[in-house]
């Protein structure tokens, strides 16, 4: 039997429903040789023929927690539960192993990983004599990574989250992992705590397993999962320690199995109306700036069109309803109680702005369907649409002579910062500003305080995109300077071909690209240059006029380029060989010419 040709994508998707792909390994191969080979090593870990070779089907559990990977750990006692729901089910479950994927522990960046995880994964999808599989995620990129794998290779699966963390607490207010540090570096700069005390304060924000508290890019990912329709309805938001989230394992072993007897695959719930879905739902819970950028990912895996555009255009005049840091004051315990996704998609229905409630999910229902009936039970951490936060929440899709893309988060702006810069009441929903420009995170925290910045300058970081950084660092938040700090001006504008971490607050224009060391125009800024924003017009300018743009460039091109940092190891020089801009999800360009190059 050729085995090469049967795994192949396409001929696998021809097979009939109720033959499983693991009987390629296991069953219908007509050569003994063949199949004790695969089974030998499977009897010798403690399987039974008979589990093997019965016709059940072969679950694997995609296991991202470890030691290395603290906000996905939980996972290990998770996938215990997921394992007997399997077997309750009457399948057969294989845990494996994934590449670590930590935000917080990973130099340069985790950045790097997202495309790398996902590689792997959907080689050991495509390999192994796996019939569907539960993917475990959490930390921010761990659920991008397992989902473009599982769109790559289109075998059932569906996505389990580990769960957020409890609220943090400290002095009597809620702390949220992740926002808090941008609060204790500002308090630090100023001179109003220790190093010790810097350290104390962090750690309080992070009180228990889970990945981050606030609407930072993890719950944002997990609960898009959910609004894509990929995980069961209303677990995303259950926190990590809670006895419901052992519950939503067991429920989503027992369901994995039902998705691979009735053939329901990704592609099948990943659909051009999923992805529309969880644009609305982005602006409605206050999403992560990195929320485009995976899903963009995801979306060029399955061949999904999507584009930056469609996020101004779908999600800016959507309102937010969920009171969360960094953009409100609550954290994920009151998101949960308060109802979690689902009552926010029935607010969403209610008001009829939700694009698509007849999209399919992993349970068998719509989004609409899994909605119903469903509550708001505390209206501090979910508002209704008529009487929300904030109005026109989402993301703007800004362009210029700076750069082609890039977008703001609309939701974090703060009332200072529409009174310091936006409140002209000749243009009120514009600014100038001088500039301060930064290469790379080092620059910045070495010139920062002697840089020559005042309150009404933009702070521009370069230098830090897929290819400069390498992988696009979460580094344009930037805070003002000390001197600044001290008088209470903390929120400065900030531009940079990087990204942001989902837990700031801060207003930057990020993910700018083609980034400076794609031969984007961020490379010409000088310090003493002048910006222009203009939100309605969706444009940011440098102040120059095009022949001083150009001499620069040809100054620059006879200086060699811009230069950036060594790659240290061959997956970071491939990296940079393969990726595309963030404008297209940092990554797509791997999917697309592997599509491409997949003809038969
Ligand atoms: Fe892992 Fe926030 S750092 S979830
Ligand atoms: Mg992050």
């Amino acid at each position: 039997q050729g085995q090469v040709a049967e795994l192949s994508l396409d001929s696998h998707h021809a097979e009939c429903e109720n033959s499983l792909r693991s009987a390629d390994w296991f069953g219908r191969t007509d050569d003994p040789g063949m199949k004790a080979l695969y089974v030998e090593r499977y009897l010798n870990w403690g399987y039974t023929r008979e589990e093997l070779c019965s016709g059940k089907p072969i679950i694997g559990i995609a296991q991202s927690g470890s030691d290395l990977a603290p906000c996905n750990r939980h996972h290990i006692e998770l996938a215990k539960r997921v394992r007997e729901g399997i077997r309750s089910a009457g399948a057969i479950a294989f845990e494996f192993p994934t590449h670590p994927i930590q935000e917080t522990g990973r130099r340069p960046t985790a950045a790097l990983d997202r495309n790398l995880a996902a590689m792997a994964l959907a080689e050991v999808l495509m390999g192994y004599p796996l019939d569907g599989v539960v993917l475990l995620t959490g930390c921010d990129k761990t659920t991008p990574a397992f989902l473009m794998a599982a769109a790559q290779v289109n075998i059932p699966a569906i996505c389990l989250n580990v769960g957020p963390m409890l609220n943090g607490w400290s002095r009597g207010s809620r702390v949220g992992s992740g926002s808090v540090i941008w609060k204790a570096r500002e308090l630090h700069a100023a001179g109003e705590i220790n190093d010790d005390q810097f350290v104390d304060m962090v750690a309080d924000g992070t009180p228990s397993p889970g990945h981050c508290n606030t609407m930072g890019t993890a719950l944002t990912m997990n609960t898009l999962m959910e609004a894509l329709g990929m995980t069961l309805p209303g677990s995303a938001a259950i926190p990590a320690p809670y006895r419901q989230r052992s519950h939503a394992a067991y429920e989503t072993g027992l369901r994995i199995v039902d998705l691979v007897r009735k053939n329901i695959r990704p592609r099948d719930i990943l659909t051009r109306e999923a992805f529309e879905n969880a644009i609305v739902v982005n602006t409605a819970i206050g999403g992560s700036t990195n929320a485009p950028i995976h899903l963009l990912a995801v979306a060029a895996h399955l061949g999904v069109p999507i584009d930056m555009e469609d996020w101004d255009e779908l999600g800016f005049h959507v309102p937010l309803i969920v009171n969360m840091q960094p953009a409100g004051e609550m954290l994920s315990e009151d998101y949960y109680h308060a109802g979690g996704l689902p009552a926010v998609i029935a607010e969403l229905v209610a008001a009829d702005i939700l694009p698509h409630p007849e999209a399919m999910t992993v349970n068998g229902k719509t989004l609409g369907e899994n909605a119903q009936g469903k509550t708001t039970w505390d209206r501090r951490t979910i508002k209704t649409v008529r009487n929300p936060l904030k109005k026109d929440a989402g993301f703007l899709h800004l362009h210029g002579n700076l750069f082609d893309s890039a977008i703001m988060k609309m939701s974090v702006a703060s009332g200072e910062f529409r009174k310091e810069f936006l409140e002209d009441p000749r243009d009120p929903n514009a600014f100038t500003c001088d500039v301060a420009v930064f290469d790379g995170p080092e620059d910045y925290k070495a010139r920062l305080d002697k840089a020559d910045i005042h309150a009404r300058t933009i702070l521009i970081m370069r230098g830090v995109g897929p290819l400069g950084y390498p992988g696009a660092a979460e580094v344009v938040n930037m805070h003002a300077p000390s001197a600044l700090l001290k008088q209470g001006i903390r929120d400065l504008p900030c531009i940079g071909d990087g990204r942001q971490s989902g837990t700031s607050g801060s207003p930057s224009i990020l993910n700018a690209s083609p980034e400076a060391a794609d031969g984007g125009n961020l490379a010409l800024v000088r310090d003493g240059d002048k910006v222009r924003v203009d939100l309605n017009k969706r444009r940011v300018d440098l102040m120059v006029t095009g022949a001083v743009l150009e001499a620069r460039r040809k100054e620059l091109d006879e200086q060699g380029g811009y230069r950036v940092p060594r790659s240290q190891t061959y997956w970071q020089d491939l990296h940079r060989r393969e990726v595309g801009p963030l404008s297209e999800g940092g990554g797509a360009v791997v999917a697309v010419s592997w599509r491409n190059s997949h003809t038969r």
